[in-house]
């Protein structure tokens, strides 16, 4: 295990890293061999050439240039719930029939850190107080489940939707031990497949891989675009070839309102043969913190909130609206073809964004240092960066109430994407079904409560309603259940029946 003896003091050298053994003589025999084995594993070479090209894409004058080039998405390759509704239902029976053939697989990345949710466990396991008190991977779980169920309702066949949900790391364990413990919420076993991505070092600004103790380098997820690597790496694709998968439904961990393999977006991307798709929302604020799907020299991409100059964001069209206005909700859809062309041939040649943040370094003493600006950055690929290798590529625009609302911070005063935005608009969303099922809600004297959808942030909702995923995917299914009937602020709905909560009680 001597680094002299094995090569690997001379690898470090040859890589200008040899700064990691500088403390190797005073650690411990167990120290040494865990950072023998996480160097041992390392491509030096490979990790110094990422970081300078995403140092070199980063600077700021070439993102300007790119400002310079970016153009909005044209309306020739644009679906939309709203102004296509003509075509919505023959979508939607598009997608459901693709489900019924088990075509249609569900991939979650869920391999970030929660950072700024200030979370030590996976964001899928949060809870945002909803009556029910389900986390957001059973709520995701449920909507498969009940999606496949109405495939086998309505093609009368047995089908199965797999669950692709790639973690990292930090994240493995306790997911695996979470589905496991809650029974995989009732979907088989066989069908959730885990996987995990590959993690990359923090680097310093010159290129010096960051220590985050004397023995242990600060290590971080390689980005969600780290996917493609995982799927080879990992046999994922082998898995999907094995199972007929046809098209794959890609989508983050927090967003409250995600329509888990939506028959509407798959039937629409396969019927414009598409072989990569988007699904977006109406950026209406310059600030919001969401990419915009565009066309940059001519070519499909997703440019990040971070990497957007403000003065682009800020562009209006002549109707008032935002130019760069369809934003990103990262729910994807991929044919299995396209995937396996990107995981084959293109992965390669994406880029690894910078992030500059500040890193908990030690210093030449050993001493522990947590700066107070940034000192290095992580490097991170992103899903979205193989758009540009599409033949294909359409992008369909849903409503923001009915599908968008991520989890991304605590509850705080002024806070935006919280745990508290996300349950109301899970539950003004309820709210809003049972009012299009003919119920209604009425308050203490009796009256009905005019339909309030949403409420600014840190304020109550007047009506609490949840409807479990079990009974309906997406509004549907519910007359029976409500139509003619009033109900008070405090309803829940789940394959029991309607049940009345205690005021107050959420
Ligand atoms: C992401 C999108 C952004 C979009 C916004 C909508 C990316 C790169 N950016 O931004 O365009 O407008 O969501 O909410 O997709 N993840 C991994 N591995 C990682 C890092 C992240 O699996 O190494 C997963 C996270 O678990 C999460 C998702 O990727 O499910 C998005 O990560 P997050 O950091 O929250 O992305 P945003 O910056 O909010």
């Amino acid at each position: 295990m001597d680094p002299n003896a094995s090569g690997l003091a001379m690898r470090l050298a040859e890589a200008g890293q040899s700064h990691l053994l500088q403390f190797w003589k005073k650690l411990g025999p167990k120290e040494q061999a865990d950072l023998n084995h996480d160097l041992q594993g390392m491509d030096f070479k490979e990790i110094n050439g990422f970081f300078q090209k995403a140092m070199e894409t980063s600077s700021s004058s070439k993102q300007e240039k790119m400002d310079a080039r970016m153009e909005p998405v044209p309306r020739e390759v644009l679906g939309s719930v709203t102004r296509d509704r003509e075509s919505l239902k023959d979508w939607e029976l598009t997608g459901l029939h693709c489900i019924s053939q088990s075509k249609v697989a569900v991939l979650l990345l869920a391999g970030g850190q929660g950072t700024r949710l200030g979370v030590s466990y996976p964001k899928g396991m949060y809870d945002v107080r909803l009556p029910s008190h389900k986390t957001l991977f059973q709520i995701q779980a449920e909507r498969i489940l009940k999606l496949q169920q109405l495939a086998e309702q309505k093609h009368k066949i047995k089908c199965c939707i797999p669950w692709y949900i790639m973690t990292s790391g930090r994240t493995m364990e306790s997911t695996k031990e979470y589905f496991s413990k809650s029974n995989y919420f009732g979907l088989e076993k066989n069908n959730i497949i885990f996987f995990q991505q590959g993690m990359l070092p923090a680097m310093d600004y010159s290129g010096k891989i960051i220590l985050e103790n004397t023995g242990k380098l600060s290590m971080a997820p390689d980005g969600n675009g780290g996917l493609y690597r995982a799927l080879g790496n990992q046999s994922i694709m082998d898995d999907m070839e094995r199972r007929g998968v046809g098209f794959v439904h890609v989508y983050c961990v927090d967003n409250i309102l995600v329509k888990v393999a939506d028959p509407s977006f798959i039937g629409f991307c396969v019927k414009k043969g598409a072989d990569c798709g988007a699904k977006v929302v109406e950026k209406n604020n310059p600030t919001e913190a969401v990419g915009v799907v565009c066309k940059v020299d001519g070519r499909y991409q997703v440019v990040e909130y971070s990497e957007i100059t403000l003065a682009t964001a800020e562009k209006r069209s002549a109707d008032g609206r935002l130019m760069f206005n369809a934003g990103n909700v990262a729910n994807h859809f991929f044919s299995f073809s396209f995937l396996k062309d990107v995981v084959q041939k293109y992965e390669p040649q994406l880029q690894h964004h910078v992030a500059q943040k500040k890193i908990p370094y030690v210093n030449g003493e050993g001493q522990l240092i947590k700066p107070d600006k940034p000192n290095g950055i992580k490097m991170e690929k992103f899903v979205f960066d193989i758009f540009q290798f599409a033949k294909t590529f359409v992008v369909y625009e849903v409503l923001r109430e009915d599908e968008f609302s991520p989890l991304k911070n605590a509850d705080s005063q002024d806070a935006k994407d919280t745990p508290t935005t996300a349950r109301h608009a899970l539950m003004s969303l309820h709210h809003r079904w049972v009012l299009n099922a003919g119920g209604h809600f009425i308050d203490e004297n009796g009256r009905h409560v005019p339909a309030i959808p949403s409420l600014k942030d840190g304020t109550d909702l007047p009506i609490k309603c949840e409807i479990s995923p079990l009974v309906s995917y997406g509004g549907e299914g519910l007359e029976d259940l409500v139509k003619g009937r009033e109900f008070h602020p405090n309803v829940m709905i789940d394959e029991m029946g309607v049940h009345e909560l205690v005021k107050n009680g959420v």
